[in-house]
């Protein structure tokens, strides 16, 4: 299918901790003020140049943006709400509708309210009730300017980083996890801190936690908003193999032990699926590719199988996020063009995707490695905060005006 169905949502996305600025009250705030990951600071000041940034969306064709909303903000302290800050999100809504830009909200996206943090956040008892009456204080407040609600972002990549390898807030390794990182004395020291086999129980703790903060969340919701359109943004890694047994046996563990866990535990609380894609692993003969300036291999045709991973849960689909790192724009434009391919031979064997937002509409706050590594459809300069659009948002601007690949 060159063309795709009508009414397709082609945008873009951002998450609030990157690109706003200035959220202090947070975990990952703290983190930075005691050194443990780089300072954030102002960032791109989405939080005041929002109509500025939808202008240049507006103008790059799109017709869909996905956005995320700041916990700690709108949830200063437990149980109190700042309708301020509410009011602040709605007038960012309006900027969107009066582009004609759908939005998409995503509800958390990895950052927690400071006193969530220091009384346990993910691991707390209750935490699914909490989550749960903000996330409806939220739709309560923003519902009548949006129909389309990520309860949460990429849950394994948080409780992984997070309680694996124990490199994001609150930087709780299990012992035998944690990436291996060469030093110069040639001996190598993993990441991480904290380390203890019990991280591992907290883990496994914190993902049944987010299984369950999703879905009572998901019921919160539809009390306040029975019609609106709730979803799970779900990283999906796809493992392919050269076909042996042992390598088809690991392909299989991986899918399970990433994707299909999760998604099974939430799969009866879902209206629509975001799905975020960026890597591959081939189990089989090492293969060569280019890489980005994340160090992933580039493979965007993988969103193919990504999006066939998804289909058995017969949910319709958005791409939430896919996009590369590239500081020259020197591959993004062809990288945009095959992941497009991808999802166009998706929607040709029946898969119902509804959109596609690229990963970033701006660079931004790349978590524990800083603003160097550079998403955006559009260039940010943290000295002046001028945009600057990269020639390759035109050619997805192309792509857009055509319903589909060129
Ligand atoms: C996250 C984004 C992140 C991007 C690139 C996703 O894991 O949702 O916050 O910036 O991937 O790493």
């Amino acid at each position: 299918m060159k063309k795709f169905p009508e009414g397709f949502y082609w945008g873009a996305a951002t998450a609030s901790y990157q690109v706003e600025g200035y959220n202090e009250n947070t975990d990952w705030a703290l983190a930075a003020r005691q050194g443990k990951v780089p300072q954030a600071g102002r960032l791109a000041d989405h939080y005041h140049r929002y109509e500025e940034d939808f202008d240049i969306a507006k103008e790059l064709g799109h017709n869909a943006h996905r956005l995320s909303v700041e916990w700690g903000r709108i949830e200063p302290r437990e149980g109190v709400f700042d309708e301020e800050e509410l009011e602040h999100y709605r007038t960012v809504l309006k900027a969107l509708k009066k582009r004609k830009i759908t939005p998409f909200i995503t509800l958390w996206h990895f950052t927690l309210p400071l006193w969530l943090a220091q009384s346990g956040g993910f691991e707390r008892k209750d935490i699914h009730r909490i989550f749960a009456r903000y996330c409806a204080k939220v739709v309560s407040a923003l519902g009548d300017l949006c129909d389309n609600y990520s309860t949460i972002n990429e849950p394994n990549v948080y409780a992984t980083h997070c309680y694996l390898y124990g490199v994001w807030p609150p930087f709780k390794r299990a012992s035998i996890f944690g990436k291996k990182i060469g030093k110069e004395d040639g001996t190598s020291e993993r990441t991480g801190q904290n380390a203890s086999f019990k991280n591992f129980l907290t883990y496994t703790k914190v993902v049944k936690n987010l299984i369950v903060s999703h879905n009572t969340a998901y019921d919160a919701i539809k009390e306040v908003r029975p019609d609106a359109l709730v979803s799970v943004v779900k990283h999906v890694h796809v493992f392919e193999n050269n076909g042996t047994a042992w390598n088809r046996i690991k392909s299989w563990i991986m899918a399970h032990y990433q994707t299909h866990a999760f998604m099974i535990g939430v799969q009866h609380k879902l209206d629509m699926i975001g799905l975020n894609y960026y890597r591959q692993t081939y189990f089989g003969e090492p293969k060569v590719y280019e890489v980005s300036d994340m160090g992933w291999n580039m493979f965007p045709e993988g969103i193919y199988q990504a999006l066939h991973m998804l289909k058995i849960y017969h949910k319709p689909i958005v791409i939430a996020e896919a996009g590369v790192a590239d500081a020259r724009d020197a591959f993004r434009a062809q990288y945009i063009e095959k992941q497009i391919e991808g999802v166009s031979r998706a929607l040709q064997d029946g898969i119902d995707v509804r959109g596609h937002m690229y990963w970033s509409l701006l660079d931004n706050y790349e978590w524990a490695l800083g603003t160097d590594k550079r998403f955006g459809l559009v260039e940010v300069d943290y000295q002046t905060l001028k945009r600057t659009i990269r020639p390759s948002a035109h050619h997805y601007k192309k792509i857009i005006e055509n319903n589909g690949i060129l």
